[in-house]
Parts: structure tokens; C-alpha cells; sequence
């Protein structure tokens, strides 16, 4: 938007971090001063949607407007990372199958359904890979799962649930994977239905504690490259919900480049062969059902 001048509208650097503020607010990300530019940019269309010619009267808006909630779910596409891939940090997820599962599945109840939680899920390869590799997984045999993935973006979502791939998902399948789960169709491939009924998805914004509250317990919470992005009060908190969430035994698995090295926390340290995880202690008391 320009002012008739030919000029783009800039935020004051008071304006950025009011707004900043608020986004942090309503979903845990946070940026920093060096973001300034870029959430400007992102921002800039939604001005004259309002007919505003400031960036005060945005932050008004989303600040006390009726329909801020409307207005944030605009900024979330805006200015999430929405980046994923398939088998994005395979060794992680090999020793999910190898050697997590068969600990979760000793300490489960026999009969049930092992529930298994991406957190922050975008487009859906995270969860679908996980669906994907229990059905060679030798300690999944016999077991049944619910896989389930939540974004606070509903255009990822969209994706997810379609099932519906480019090329960019693909940088770390292999040909055998990607000739037994998908179905070419031009420049796409589409998700085997056999797969992409086993993962349901759900909008949900993780800093939002009244709608996890509605979640049942769960055995394995992969939370990978999402809190990367959060201020450290909305991490704490979420990992304190996460501890939650979990049943005595069950793990949780971060991002390569994350650990709770800095945060205090009930978790402990659990190496594998090929990673650390974190596990919530047997003895623990279980998170409160629904
Ligand atoms: C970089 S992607 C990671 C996807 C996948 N977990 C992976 O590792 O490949 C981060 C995702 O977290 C989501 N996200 C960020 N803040 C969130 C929040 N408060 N609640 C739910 N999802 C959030 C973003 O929309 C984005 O899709």
C-alpha cells in the first residue's frame, strides 16, 4: 500500500513491537528485532483491506477489534514457517520405530490404541511418514494406532487433509517409498487412501490451554521445529502441557536443533542409539483425562 506517493507504508519500530506483542501473544512466536521488514511486508496488504493508512490503527484492530480472532487467523498465514518434508530427520523417526514404540507398547494397557500427537504438524508429511513406517515397523504389529496432527494454520491443514504432494515433500523419500505410497498425477503425487485414513487432523493453537485441555492423554508427542520459533514463557508452558498430556512412559521427540537443556522441566533425558529423547517417568502421575 502506498500513500500516494509512491511510497510503501512503514511500521514505526514502536508499532512493530506492539504488534509483535500481540502475535507472541495469541501463538507463542516471537520475533525479533531483525524480523521488522519482513513482518511489515507481510502486514502491509491487510491495510487497505481497512481502509487504513497506518499501522496504529492495525494494531487497534487486532488489540480490540470484534473480529481480531478473524484477523489473527490471517497474520498466522502470513508469518508461520510452515516448511516440511517426508522423513524430514529419519534417524529420528527409525528410532521411534525401533526403539521407542516397543517401550511405549510394554507400558501400555494390552488392547488399546497407542495415540500418537504431531504437534505443529503443517502440511501433514510428519504425521503421514510416522503411518507410513509403522506399517513395516516390527514392534507395530498387531497394534493399532490413532495418529492425529494439529497447525494453528488452516491453510496447511487444507493440504494436509487432501493429501496432495509436489515435489519439494519428497527430498528425502526414497523411490521405493514414494512407488508404494503415492500415485503420480502430473507434477503431483497423491497420498494412498490406506495411508491418509489412518491421520486425522485439527486446527489447534498450542498456547491455547483451554482447547488442549479438551485433548486425551497420548503415548508419543512429536513436537519437531515449532517451539524453535516461540518466546521462552510460551515453551515452558508448552512443555509443561505436554508433560500433561502424556501417560507415564510416553515420550516426546523435538526438532534436531532443540533440547530442554535450558528449561525446567519433569522430563528426563532418554539416549538412544542415534538421539536423545525425552520421556515423562513411569512413576509420574497421569495427565488429567478428559
Ligand atoms: C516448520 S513447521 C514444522 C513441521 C513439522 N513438525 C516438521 O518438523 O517438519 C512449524 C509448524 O508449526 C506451526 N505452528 C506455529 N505456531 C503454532 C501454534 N501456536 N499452534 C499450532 N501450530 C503452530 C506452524 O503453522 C507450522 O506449520
Amino acid at each position: 500500500m502506498t500513500l500516494g506517493t509512491g511510497r510503501a507504508v512503514s511500521m514505526t519500530d514502536e508499532e512493530f513491537r506492539l504488534i509483535r506483542d500481540l502475535i507472541c501473544d495469541y501463538c507463542g512466536i516471537y520475533f525479533t528485532e531483525s524480523f521488522k521488514f519482513l513482518i511489515e511486508r507481510r502486514l502491509q496488504p491487510r491495510l487497505p483491506v481497512f481502509g487504513f493508512v497506518g499501522f496504529r490503527d492495525y494494531y487497534r484492530l487486532i488489540k480490540y477489534g470484534r473480529d481480531r480472532e478473524l484477523e489473527f487467523d490471517e497474520i498466522v498465514e502470513r508469518v508461520t514457517t510452515n516448511e516440511t518434508y517426508f522423513f524430514r530427520e529419519a534417524y529420528q523417526l527409525n528410532a521411534l520405530m525401533d526403539e521407542v514404540l516397543p517401550l511405549v507398547k510394554e507400558g501400555g494397557r494390552s488392547g488399546r490404541r497407542l495415540r500418537i500427537w504431531s504437534a505443529g504438524c503443517s502440511t501433514g508429511e510428519e504425521p503421514y511418514s510416522v503411518a507410513m513406517m509403522l506399517e513395516d515397523a516390527s514392534a507395530a504389529r498387531g497394534l493399532a494406532f490413532d495418529i492425529f496432527g494439529n497447525d494453528i494454520s488452516r491453510k496447511v491443514l487444507r493440504t494436509a487433509r487432501a493429501g496432495v504432494y509436489t515435489q519439494a515433500s519428497f527430498r528425502a523419500t526414497s523411490k521405493e517409498m514414494l512407488a508404494r505410497h503415492f500415485v503420480a498425477d502430473g507434477r503431483t503425487y497423491r497420498l494412498a487412501d490406506r495411508i491418509r485414513n489412518q491421520v486425522s487432523f485439527g486446527h489447534l493453537n498450542l498456547v491455547d490451554g483451554s482447547a488442549l485441555a479438551l485433548l486425551a492423554p497420548v503415548d508419543v508427542i512429536l513436537c519437531r521445529n515449532v517451539m524453535i520459533y516461540f518466546d521462552p514463557a510460551s515453551r515452558q508452558r508448552l512443555i509443561e502441557t505436554f508433560h500433561r498430556k502424556l501417560r507415564p512412559g510416553g515420550f516426546l521427540l523435538l526438532g534436531h536443533a532443540e533440547s530442554l537443556i535450558n528449561e525446567s522441566t519433569a522430563f528426563e533425558l532418554w539416549p538412544l542409539k542415534n538421539d536423545m529423547v525425552y520421556r515423562k517417568p513411569e512413576g509420574s502421575a497421569p495427565g488429567p483425562t478428559p
